[in-house]
């Protein structure tokens, strides 16, 4: 249906064998040009990754835990997307360009395609790892629910699409392993999704794991350069579950129109898990 100019914008087209959004490579030089700024902290992560959840965790934080100031934009709109452009709206570029520092922003680029001024100056990079397995089964019904991404397919095909890297930004191997790989060079802060899971129970209830958000929050507290009460924690602890989020129209897409991303075939947030 969308054969309009939108419809063309979204379309995938590749920038050094990875594909990327129409619109997002017509803006190539404008994106590659992109000036950071020392104090910049750039939340980096391959899609369906835990990037709403990282964000709404950097909100919080830099807020100081108070979840009235976290509800003044949706989620989208809080952290400007470097490579994101749909004209005649503002580019994620523009956007950040607009932006009192220290500012928070987002990319899904793997190294290789970041612009360089975040390398020249040093910024800080919040990279969140999601194992491959639960990327793309999110991955397969985000492009089931979302009207302006290619249909994924049958699962089996999905399966050898994702696999060879032929989805938006690129393949997850790569991307993970190139960020993993610069980790010791830069500023680099490196989560896992599933160290971030609150504590998942057995059988009989006894935890499967040691790890818990709190520690997790905390790193990215200390990374900041920030320091907060343990009651600010626990708060931002709750305030970022799965559960909270999924309720929140702020964090839950639900204001995103049903032409773009349809939450009858899939919900944005709908499992969260780490698979056992
Ligand atoms: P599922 O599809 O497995 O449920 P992104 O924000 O990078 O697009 O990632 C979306 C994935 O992160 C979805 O995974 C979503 O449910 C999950 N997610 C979002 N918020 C979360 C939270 N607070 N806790 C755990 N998972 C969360």
């Amino acid at each position: 249906a969308l054969t309009t100019e939108l419809g063309r914008q979204l379309q995938l087209r590749e920038v050094g064998g990875i594909l990327l959004q129409a619109a997002t490579v017509d803006n190539w030089s404008e994106i590659q040009h992109f000036e950071a700024k020392p104090d910049d902290l750039l939340i980096c992560t391959y899609p369906k990754s835990g990037t709403t959840w990282i964000q709404e965790i950097v909100d919080m934080i830099e807020q100081n835990g108070d979840v009235a100031k976290c509800q003044r934009a949706i989620i989208q709109h809080r952290h400007p997307f470097i490579e994101w452009a749909r004209p005649p709206q503002p580019s994620g570029v523009e956007k950040a360009n607009t932006m009192p520092s220290p500012r928070t922003l987002r990319t899904h680029l793997p190294t290789q395609l970041l612009p360089p001024s975040f390398w020249e100056n040093n910024c800080k990079f919040l990279y969140v790892a999601r194992n491959a397995k639960d990327c793309m089964v999110s991955y397969y019904h985000f492009q089931r629910m979302n009207q302006v991404l290619p249909d994924p397919g049958t699962w089996e095909e999905y399966f050898e699409t994702f696999i060879s890297g032929k989805v938006g930004w690129g393949s997850w191997f790569d991307h993970v392993k190139g960020w993993w790989e610069i980790k010791d060079r830069y500023q680099v802060l490196f989560l896992f999704y599933e160290d971030m899971k609150r504590v998942s129970k057995g059988p009989s209830e006894e935890p499967l794991q040691t790890q818990d958000p709190k520690c997790e929050i905390q790193k990215v507290v200390q990374f900041m350069g920030k320091s907060l009460d343990e009651t600010v924690l626990d708060e931002i602890v709750q305030e970022t579950s799965f559960e909270k989020m999924k309720e929140n129209p702020m964090t839950n897409r639900s204001t995103v129109p049903k032409f773009i991303l349809d939450q009858s075939i899939s919900p944005f947030m709908r499992k969260g898990e780490d698979s056992p």
